[in-house]
Parts: structure tokens; sequence; C-alpha cells
């Protein structure tokens, strides 16, 4: 593999707590306005310019995003068949309350007319606040600075707001600020024919139903034609000048707002605090959306911006206690990190309806959908620094268990959930089963992350109330679709799935899929066994509602303790799958770095046929069950895997940066973190326009903790390995866990360990198990 990052220079400038873009080109735009982006898992708002922009088509996308908010779609085929999907779903790209126009005397502010004399836009990661700072004059020569601050607030998840000054600086004259929700839609990116890229939102349209101007506020509503949702969108401006002024307001067919008509003075600010909220009839009844909506704003101007942004840094001062990672001696890895855990925290759904989809709430890409990524790559995230926001994610799981198992019955199994590949409201919308269905590991993910939930929290409410019958219902599922084979030598085999490795597809035993099934099924077995002794009625009540057996429970020991693991005795490998080594390797040597990623130059069949790898699969297997395989076996499977695996997916990197440090190959480690950590920020994909890519920001930070620090646990046990690569001076990082908080410092001469919060815990450091008191030193950590 090459490292994008050892051969380019950064695209922003380095900063431990900032991103800055220092020249405004229209060629980096489009994935500026990602990279810039403000959200709070509930809105988001791409870094777009508020006064609209008039480049090339393909150079800029206006996007404002409401998690969970979708237009419903029927998918079309060429050739249909039964258990389809039928719907498709996408998260709408909705009404623009960030819009503020600004015209001076004729001319109105263009980032693409005139000249540009200075321009930055940043994003502040403690004060959670996007900037803009520009100068500007305009063709006929009039010069102004424009200076804006934007928040989607973290502590109301429905506020956003604007503080947007202005200074003419060589003309007195009029001076118009139009501030304005807007539902037109600009151009998006064309879908072409990158399956990553979303666009069907285009031919739905949110039309508008309902809208008022009055004074400073104003209110607009969309309503989904065939979802069904509405939603709201409301703002209240707060004008701020001591020149005279004018209001007219406007009342358009897509746009509704307020214009301020200045006498500008040189030299005199003029500024314009906008409140914005939005809310959707997923949150509040219908008919209360748009007062409560003018109550968020009203609210929001008696606060006052500079209290919403004290309340904003509060918010973040102690989310960074919890999860900041600090690398010192390595900036630029120091200000990827950050930025990574920054988006995590913006992308992510906190109310257990809502969940984090693969672009988090800055793009188009994958239409907003939500996937395994969720369990697999975020909740670790989540889960060891706030663990009350990886219990909403696995909520939204239990949430839409009834329509996994009605998926389950369309899929011909009779009993259990089958949870969707791709989704938001819970249903499955792939239309491409092989590498959508076919990935029925989701099951055994979300089974996963529940066990890893539960050794990290020991929240047993959880477990009773919604995990437990997550893990029966997945569990059954392994039971119907396995089957302990003759030709197998009676084991358990698992037969036409797909694992995570997208490149290939319909396998039978895919040896991800059995081991990962295996734990689903012991897990299930186990928490049965379990609650029958300590919680009967519980137990009984699941069981009751979902009409489960005490030889169904029996059944999942026998197959999990029977399951199918493919290997290789003669190479000493686990092959991906039965039929994997038997396919010819492909000719790496021969495809030119233009044809990757493979999946825009191949048809589906060509790379399925060959040895190829899209991405981690049994690698990731070995990862989340490290203490199951030797060192020397992980070692030969990861020799072989590496060298006919793409890296085309984002989620790929990272697993290989954590095994890597799990067998030593340290460089490699490190080559593959800093690909991994900068993803975004340098845009090594070169798609970030679309989005960023949320499951490797939050593999940047298992690149961490989980490799270089070689945090494991399970079994009870908690266990770090750590290695400090020779560039960097030291770094640390926090871990909740069962009621504790402890810090982590690796330096290059030692390994201290502080316990923050909580009771005394064992802890095991490399090979000795220490009881962590208050701190302790390892002096031997190289
Ligand atoms: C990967 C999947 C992933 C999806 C969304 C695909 O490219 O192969 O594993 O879930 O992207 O991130």
């Amino acid at each position: 593999m090459k490292f994008h990052a050892e051969r380019n220079t950064p695209i922003y400038a380095v900063r431990e707590w900032e991103v800055v873009e220092e020249f405004f080109d229209i060629v980096n735009n489009y994935r500026s306005e990602t990279i810039f982006s403000v959200g709070n898992g509930y809105i988001g708002m791409r870094g777009n310019f508020e006064e609209g922009y008039s480049g090339p088509p393909g150079t800029s996308a206006e996007g404002t995003y409401i998690n969970g908010f979708y237009e419903s779609w029927p998918i079309s085929y060429g050739e249909i068949a039964y258990g389809y999907p039928e719907q498709g779903q996408t998260m709408m790209n909705v009404v623009n309350g960030k819009r503020i126009k600004l015209i001076l005397e004729d001319e109105p502010l263009d980032m693409c007319r005139g000249e540009i004399l200075s321009h930055r836009r940043s994003l502040h990661l403690k004060e959670g606040i996007f900037k803009r700072f520009l100068i500007w004059r305009s063709p006929k020569g009039r010069e102004v600075k424009v200076e804006v601050e934007r928040l989607v607030s973290l502590t109301n998840k429905h506020l956003a707001a604007i503080d947007y000054r202005v200074t003419p600086l060589n003309f007195e004259g009029e001076i118009k600020i139009i501030s304005l929700l807007d539902s037109g839609y600009a151009e998006a990116f064309p879908r072409e024919k990158d399956p990553r890229i979303g666009g069907e939102w285009k031919r739905y349209g949110l039309p508008v139903e309902e809208k008022k101007v009055e004074k400073d506020f104003a209110f607009l509503l969309q309503r989904t034609k065939n979802s069904g949702f509405s939603l709201v969108c409301a703002m209240e401006n707060d004008l701020k000048t001591d020149c005279s002024y004018t209001t007219e307001e406007i009342h358009g067919v897509l746009e509704v707002g307020m214009a301020y008509v200045i006498r500008g003075k040189a030299g005199r600010e003029i500024r314009l605090n906008k409140y914005i909220a939005y809310g959707t009839s997923r949150d509040y009844e219908q008919e209360k959306l748009a007062t409560t909506a003018e109550n968020i704003v009203r609210k929001g101007k008696e606060e006052g911006f500079e209290r919403l942004k004290q309340g904003q840094q509060r918010y973040l001062e102690k989310f960074w206690e919890r999860a900041d990672i600090e690398i010192k001696g390595d900036p630029l890895l120091q200000q990827g990190i950050r930025f990574n855990i920054f988006h995590l925290l913006q992308s992510v759904g906190k109310d257990g309806k809502t969940n984090i989809a693969a672009k988090g709430l800055t793009g188009e890409g994958y239409e907003g959908h939500y996937f395994w990524d969720t369990e697999m790559y975020v909740i670790p995230f989540f889960l060891y620094c706030e663990p009350k926001i990886s219990r909403k994610l696995l909520e939204y799981r239990y949430n839409t268990l009834d329509k996994a198992r009605e998926r389950a019955r369309e899929m011909s199994h009779q009993k259990g959930a089958l949870f969707p590949w791709r989704t938001i409201n819970g249903e499955e919308c792939s239309a491409y089963y092989p590498a959508g269905t076919a990935q029925y590991h989701i099951n055994a993910d979300i089974a996963f992350a529940i066990k890893r939930y539960m050794e990290a929290t020991k929240d047993e409410d959880f477990l009773i109330e919604q995990g437990a019958e997550i893990l029966f219902e997945t569990a059954r599922i392994w039971a119907d679709l396995g089957a302990f084979l003759e030709e197998k030598g009676n084991k358990f085999c698992i037969n036409g799935v797909t694992g995570p490795d997208e490149y290939t597809a319909i396998v039978n035993n895919n040896c991800y899929t059995n081991l990962m099934a295996r734990e689903n099924l012991y897990y299930a077995y186990h928490t049965a066994v379990e609650m029958q002794e300590k919680y009967k009625d519980a137990f009984e009540t699941i069981a009751g509602k979902i009409d489960l057996t005490e030889e169904e429970i029996l059944f999942w020991k026998q197959a999990a303790d029977h399951m199918y693991i493919p290997y290789h005795e003669k190479r000493k490998i686990h092959p991906q799958d039965d039929s994997f080594l038997e396919k010819k390797v492909w000719d790496f040597e021969n495809t030119p770095k233009e044809k990757y990623p493979l999946l825009l130059y191949y048809h589906p069949l060509v790379i399925y046929r060959h040895q190829v790898c899209k991405q981690a699969d049994l690698i990731l297997a070995q990862f989340l069950l490290s203490h199951k395989f030797s060192h020397d076996q992980k070692k030969r499977d990861y020799d072989y895997y590496e060298k006919i695996t793409t890296h085309d997916s984002s989620l790929s990197t990272c697993i290989f940066s954590i095994m890597a440090c799990d067998i030593g190959y340290y460089e490699k480690a490190y080559a593959y973190f800093l690909e991994t950590a900068r993803m975004d920020l340098d845009d090594y994909k070169g798609n970030t326009k679309h989005g960023i890519h949320t499951a490797n920001m939050a593999g940047s930070w298992m690149c961490i903790v989980n490799g270089f620090a070689g945090m494991r646990v399970h079994d009870d046990v908690i266990r770090f390995h750590p290695y400090i690569h020779p560039s960097w001076e030291a770094y640390s990082f926090k871990i909740a866990y069962r009621g504790r908080r402890v810090k982590v410092t690796i330096s290059r001469k030692e390994t201290i360990y502080e316990l923050l919060e909580g009771e005394e815990l064992w802890i095991w450091h490399k090979e000795n198990r220490f009881l962590l008191r208050d701190r302790a030193v390892f002096y031997e950590c190289l």
C-alpha cells in the first residue's frame, strides 16, 4: 500500500485547536464546506457562505440537514425480485436558515466576483464555532469587512445562531442585509457512477406548506411528500446599529425573511444576530411545531449570542475533559485527532431516535444512512468517553427492533430480527443486496456492541429493558440461517452471506461472520441463563413477549460450540471464506493507481472473482477477538491479507494500524494511523466534499487507545500494552470504565495511570496486574 500521508502536505494550517483556511479558491470550496460544517447531532450546517455562492457547478453544495429527517421514495429496479426493499430513504437538505444576503448599494457581495483582499474560514474546536473573516472589494471599488461567527448549539438541539458583522471600509451608502429562510435548492453534486454519492432528494424536493413574517420573526414549514414529516424552521433577527435604517418584509415563493436597509457609514459596524430553530414532527406534534420553534428563537434572542457562545464553550470544556487525546510532539496528528473527535460529537444523534450517519450531518454521501459503522467504530469512542451517548445509539436499535423483525420475516426467518444494512428509519433500504442485506454480520455487530457496552458500564437496566431482547432476537437469526453440515464435519455453517469486505460477496462461511455470530450466540445464551437466575421475572416477560423456548436457548450454545471456523492447515491462515483462497489474486502490479478505488472502474463481478479486499475483514475479527488468536497466527493472517487489501473503504486503515501495533509492526501502524487521523483534513480519499467519514474518524481514536496503547477489554479484564512512536514525546487519553475515569499517559520513559474518579480498579499493564488506587507508574513502556 502507498500511504497518501507520506506525500501530501497539509491542506489547512496546522493548529492544535483550530482548522483554518487562509485563501479562497473555488477548487477547494466544496471540500472546505464539509470541513467547516457545524452541528450538534441533530442540526448540521455545511460551511457555506451566508451570502450564497455563484461559482461553477460542482464546486459547492449548500447543505443543512436534520438527523432522522428523510424523504422516502420508490426504488426503481430494472429487474425486481421478492424481498427487495421498495422504499429508499434520503436525508433531506432542508430550508437554509443560515442565508444572509449582503448588498452594497447595487452590488451583492459575491465571493466569485470583485476582489477578495482577505479571507479566512475557521473551525474552533474548543469554542464550537465556525468563523469567517473577509475583506472584499466590489467591482465598483466598495470595500467592506465581514466577520461572522456561527454556532449550532450543543445545549439546545433545536437552536443555531449567527453573529454577522459588516463594516463598510471606504464608502457611505445603502447597505442591505437580507436575512432569509431559503428553501430553494442549490444543485447537488451529480451521482455519476459513484455509489457513495447521494442525490435522490433532488427529485423529490420539500414543498413549503406555510410561512409567516412578522417584524424580526419569520418561519417556514415544509412537508415531505412521501414520508409524511413536517419540518419547521423559524428565525428571530436582532439588528444592532447606530445608523438609521428601514425594514422590508420578504415574502417569496421559496423564501421568507426581512431586509434591513441601512444608511451605512465608513468604519461603523453593523451587527445582525440571527437565531434559527429547527424542529420536526418526529419531535413535536404537528400543531405545536410553529409555536415551539418560535419559543426557541425568542429565548435564543433573549439569551443573546454572547451567552450562547459561553454555554457552547462550557459544554465543550467538559467534553474535552473526557474525550481529548493529547499527542505531544506531533502537531499534525494532534490536529487530526481533535478534528475527528469534534466532528464525531457534532454528528452523533443523542436522542435514541436517531443515530450517526456514515457522513455525519455534513453532506449527502450515502444519503444520510446509518450502517454497522456505528457499532463497530463509533460506539467504542463514545462508550469510553461519553457512555450515555453510546447507550442512546443502542437504544436506537431497540427502537427499530420491530422493523428488524419485519425484515426477518421478509427474509423467510420465522423468528428473530434482522437489522438493515443501511437505513434511517430502521427499514432496510439497500437496493444492492450482495453488499447490502447479505451483510448479516450487522446483527452480530450490534450484539457485540451490547456486550462491549455491558462490559464497560455494567448497566443492567439497559440489558433487562432492551439489550437482552436484541441479543435473543439476533441470535435466533443465526440459529435459523446456519446448519450442521455433514460435508463440514457436522460443524455449524453459515452460508450465503457477505462479510465486511465488500469486494467479496455472497460466500459460505465468511470467517468474520462465523466468529462474530458465535459471540452473538454465546452471549445471548449466557445472558438468558444469567437472567433466569438473577432477573427471573424480567426474563419471563421477554420470553413471553417473543415466545422464546428453552430449546432455542440450548441450541444457541450448541451452534456456537460447533461453529465452523475456516482454516487452511497447509498455509496456516484463515481463509476469508470457504472459496476465497481458490480465487486468483488480483493483478495489483498491472493496475494503475488511477484505477482505485476499484469499485469505480470494475464491475462487481470482476472484483468478486479475485482475491482482493476492499477493507479489513478477518483482520477486524482478530482485533475484536484478539485474545482468541496467538501472536503468530495474527501475524500470518496480517501478512497475507495486507498484501491483497486496497483500503478502498475508509473503514480499513484504522484496523490495520491497530493490528500492526498488536503484532509489533510499529512503522506500519504509524503510517496507517497518519492516513486515518488526517483522512478528511487532507482529503486522502478525494471525496471529503461529499461529507466526512465518521467511522474512520472514530477509528483514529481506536488507533491510539486500542492500537498504540494496546487497550483490550474482555472477560472482566482491562489491559494495556503501550507503545510510543519515536516521533512523539508523550500521549494521553482518558477512559470511562465501570463508574471510574482513568487517565493514561504514555511518555518515552514511563506509563502513568491516574484514577480521576471512582473506586480502585484492577488493571493489567502488559503482564502485570495491579490495583489502581490513585496513581501508578511503570517505567518500562518502551
Ligand atoms: C464500506 C462499508 C461501510 C460503508 C459506509 C462502505 O464503503 O465498505 O463497510 O459500512 O462504506 O461507511
